[in-house]
């Protein structure tokens, strides 16, 4: 059987402290020094455990750089620029976001990059794929990005901040735990005590919710950081990720190794654990500091209001009958409406300084690819 240094610490620690609340154990599983998840490798691709749409096709980033663009004219199109991406992976949606964005010299020489990366393994291939890139720094954490206006891009980022889970009992909503059974297993567990009047915070759809329901929520440090860097400083920001346009009751923490889904209390620190998004409860934590909310949207009708199909059209037309074959799944992929088509599963949110409105992709009125 294969070491498992997390698994026999998390359980030494349960031994020595008492059951871990689930959001303790989702940021062990994933930042923990030595053995966390994001800490020690490069997960993407087909060889790694999972593939994110800037790794299924270059449309995505170059859709990004385009969006990017006709923010920065809603800006006033200022000389200096912060363009942002938080989680950045291989570095691959940021260059073919920058490809796309050098046919506009003005904003392309206003453009400092900055990379919110934890992950070292990451960073080095960022660099590698960035490589010849100027004004480019990398950072651990988005407070430590320099003031000035920004452009903020986040794909599949919040899905990897860690949650809480509470679980319906009689007398109210216990934080949910994991705890070691008589097998020397983890399982899943509830906190002896409720918290203390939790229904107040709870979205009213969910106050109703019958005993055993699973609520999830995250705290609102990072995108309450978010909407006052761009509410202050001027700039926007876009956030793309799996999860629900409305707060609900469900339980979606959930573990990917090799593409398949696994169960997440069985190899911690070995599997990428995540749960989805709610973008409700971003919004509306953004709308609290005062910053404007736009969307959110599918991925697949926000794609395509940014010009997918022409853009997908244009690379065919130059392409052998193969890679034209590539180009035409690829863009069914990124915009699939099925029930777990990404163009569904995933949405995007943008928020912004209050005075820039109709951003591109967010409202019916604007389209990024028009040269407006
Ligand atoms: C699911 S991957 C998405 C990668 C990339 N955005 C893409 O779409 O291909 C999550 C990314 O966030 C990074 N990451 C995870 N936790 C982070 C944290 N707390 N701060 C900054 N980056 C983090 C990971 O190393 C990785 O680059």
């Amino acid at each position: 059987m294969t070491e498992q240094p997390l698994l026999n610490e998390i359980k030494a620690l349960i031994k020595s402290s008492g059951p871990m609340p689930v959001w303790r154990y989702m940021e062990l599983c994933l930042m923990h020094p030595r053995h966390g998840y994001y800490i020690s490798r490069d997960p993407l691709g087909r060889e790694g455990d999972f593939t994110t749409s800037p790794e299924v096709s270059q449309m995505f980033g170059e859709l990004l750089g385009l969006w990017t663009a006709s923010v920065w004219k809603q800006m006033g199109s200022p000389q200096f620029l912060r363009l942002i991406e938080l989680g950045p992976g291989r570095g691959t949606m940021m260059a073919d976001a920058l490809r796309a964005l050098r046919v506009l010299p003005p904003l392309y020489q206003a453009l400092h990059i900055h990379m919110v990366e934890v992950n070292p393994v990451l960073r080095e291939r960022q660099n590698a794929t960035l490589s010849g890139v100027r004004n480019i720094a990398w950072h651990d954490s988005i407070d430590d990005v320099p003031e000035g206006p920004s452009i903020i891009l986040a794909n599949e980022y919040f899905d990897v901040l860690p949650i809480h889970q509470m679980v319906k009992r009689e007398h109210g909503w216990h934080e949910r735990v994991i705890e070691v059974d008589p097998n020397g297993k983890l399982q899943f567990g509830a906190a002896a005590e409720p918290t203390p009047r939790f229904d107040v915070l709870l979205p009213p759809l969910v106050r109703a919710a019958p005993v055993g329901a699973v609520f999830e929520w995250r705290p609102d440090s990072e995108i309450m950081k978010l909407a006052t860097r761009v509410r202050d400083q001027d700039g926007a920001a876009l956030i793309i990720d799996y999860g629900h346009l409305r707060s609900d009751a469900g339980d979606t923490f959930q573990a990917i190794a090799r593409h398949t889904f696994t169960d997440p209390l069985k190899a911690p620190g070995q599997a990428d654990v995540t749960a989805h998004v709610d973008f409700q409860a971003l919004a509306r934590a953004a709308e609290d500091v005062g910053a404007r909310v736009h969307g959110p949207v599918t991925q697949g009708d926000f794609l395509k209001r940014v010009g997918i199909e022409t853009r997908a059209n244009a690379l065919m037309q130059k392409a052998s009958p193969e890679i034209a074959t590539d180009i035409s799944i690829a863009l069914k992929r990124l915009t699939d409406t099925g029930r777990s088509g990404m163009g569904s599963m995933f949405k995007v949110l943008g928020i912004s300084e209050p005075r820039l409105t109709g951003l591109a992709g967010l409202s019916d009125l604007e389209h990024a690819g028009d040269g407006s």
